[in-house]
């Protein structure tokens, strides 16, 4: 059940922009390095997880087991690589329709946040020059139980000063939507329903809000 949103905790990979395809180029590098192939489905499975637990995944995949130094070593290189790709994205990136929905809610006194895993999400939206747009933001960074823990988003709707009824999470990945729920938000699917089944609504992307509640005017 959705309340009167008072404020927006959008999640950042898979919402604001799709950061999928180069976090698998940089596993699929670091797959290859290790002696393995890692398959575009495969990556599916790190969507939304935190970087450790993804090298974790990455490495079952592989049937590998390293030791917890190599484990940070791998991560870090990894992380080399991605960062290489992400410095290089600008605001031709932004998913359809995310920043006008951004600005379109915010005109109208809804505050916002940004609720990701990524410890690169600073950098991300400096990139995309959209830094301005969110009134909090809460990455991997600041929050150590990763989603389906509701940690990241309490934290956000503290940092906001709104009560976590009043919020409304955007997410493309089941475990952040749980998140959502478990911390008694609203919680907006962004995806396929048939994955996102237990959302209150799912859409295709930010521009269906545009579209459906008509808000085309330039801002
Ligand atoms: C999430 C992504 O937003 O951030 C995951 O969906 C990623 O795929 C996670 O592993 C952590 O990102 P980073 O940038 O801290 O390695
Ligand atoms: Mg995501």
């Amino acid at each position: 059940m959705i309340n009167e949103m008072r404020a927006a905790i959008f999640d950042l990979d898979g919402v604001i922009v799709d950061t999928a395809k180069y976090h698998y180029l940089a596993w699929k590098r670091l797959a290859k390095e290790l002696g393995f192939e890692f398959s575009e489905t495969d990556n599916e499975r790190l969507k939304g997880v935190s970087r450790m637990r993804s090298l974790e995944i990455l490495l079952e995949v592989g049937g590998l087991t390293l030791s917890d130094e190599a484990k940070t070593a791998a991560a870090a290189r990894k992380n080399t690589w991605y960062v290489e790709y992400i410095t290089r994205m600008d605001a031709s990136e932004i998913l359809p329709g995310a920043a006008h929905y951004l600005r379109f809610i915010r005109a109208r006194g809804v505050k916002t946040a940004l609720g990701s895993a990524s410890k690169n999400a600073p950098t991300i939206l400096e990139r995309l020059g959209i830094t301005p747009l969110f009134d909090a933001v809460v990455d991997g960074n600041k929050v150590s139980r990763a989603k389906p823990d509701p940690e990241v988003f309490l934290r956000a709707a503290h940092e906001l000063g709104i009560p976590p009824a009043s919020c409304v999470v955007f997410e493309d990945a089941d475990a952040g939507i749980e998140a959502a729920l478990r911390a008694g938000m609203g919680a907006v699917g962004v995806g396929r329903p048939e994955v996102l089944k237990k959302a209150d609504m799912v859409i295709g992307g930010l521009w269906q809000l545009n579209i459906l509640f008509n808000n085309q005017a330039e801002l």
